[in-house]
């Protein structure tokens, strides 16, 4: 099969109130670069990149279109205004995808220390199933909760994985699951459970938990130590 011309989005336009302090996420500085920055170099290093899109917020609009002209002179590149919810910044960044393009990629703009490897595990079986989501299994039992905190499931472990991102989908496909979503208003946490609703086979590929989001203050320490040793 040739290989297809890849786009990314990156959705960049959260306000990090989780973590707390002015700056949104992909905008506070790891070893003398954003967050935002480093996810994208990552990306750069992956072959059949030929768009790149960030939803950011209106503020870090013309940062952002410096940072990706800097990074991706030769890559056709937009920055477009976040939504209020993550797939409302995903659905405005489709509207800017060529038709050149056969897969997209949606990365978090916090999931800075994602490997080049993994990325391009993900590319190859989107490419031949239509989705895959990179994954890490649960390592603790998850428990289902009732109304008053009651347990009223325990599903078996070791059919558990916790979804990260990359998502990667055949552009049609994820086309065809975002026009879904709109039309009958269904919101899900991430891109693969809008792709799952339109039918749209997707597969887990084994990932790493060190492409943790960073989410909540601890997050961010274990992100710092991880940069400081040039881990990044
Ligand atoms: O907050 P959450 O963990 O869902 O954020 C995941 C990614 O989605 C972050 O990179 C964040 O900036 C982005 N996001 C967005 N638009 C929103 C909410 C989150 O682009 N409305």
């Amino acid at each position: 099969m040739d290989k297809q011309q890849l786009a990314l989005i990156i959705p960049a336009a959260g306000s990090g109130e989780r973590l707390g302090g002015d700056v949104p996420k992909p905008y506070l500085e790891l070893a003398g670069k954003t967050i935002l920055e480093h996810s994208l170099l990552k990306f750069k290093q992956v072959s059949g990149l030929g768009e790149v899109i960030v939803s950011t917020s209106a503020k870090y609009v013309t940062q952002t279109e410096e940072m990706l002209a800097t990074i991706f002179p030769d890559v056709s590149c937009f920055v477009v205004k976040g939504g209020k919810e993550r797939q409302d910044s995903i659905r405005n960044a489709l509207e800017k995808i060529s038709g050149k393009t056969g897969l997209v990629a949606v990365h978090d703009a916090v999931r800075p220390f994602i490997t080049v490897q993994d990325i391009e595990k993900c590319v190859e079986k989107a490419s031949l199933w239509g989705g895959a989501v990179l994954a890490i299994k649960a390592k603790d039992t998850i428990k289902i909760s009732g109304t008053d905190m009651e347990i009223v499931q325990t599903p078996d472990r070791k059919n558990l994985w916790h979804a990260q991102t990359p998502q990667i989908f055949w552009a049609a496909l994820i086309r065809e699951a975002y026009d879904y979503a709109e039309k009958y208003n269904i919101y899900g946490s991430d891109d693969s459970s809008l792709v799952e609703q339109v039918g749209g086979k997707v597969v887990l590929v084994q990932g790493s938990d060190i492409n943790f989001k960073i989410t909540y203050p601890l997050d961010l320490k274990i992100a710092e130590y991880l940069a400081k040793s040039e881990k990044l």
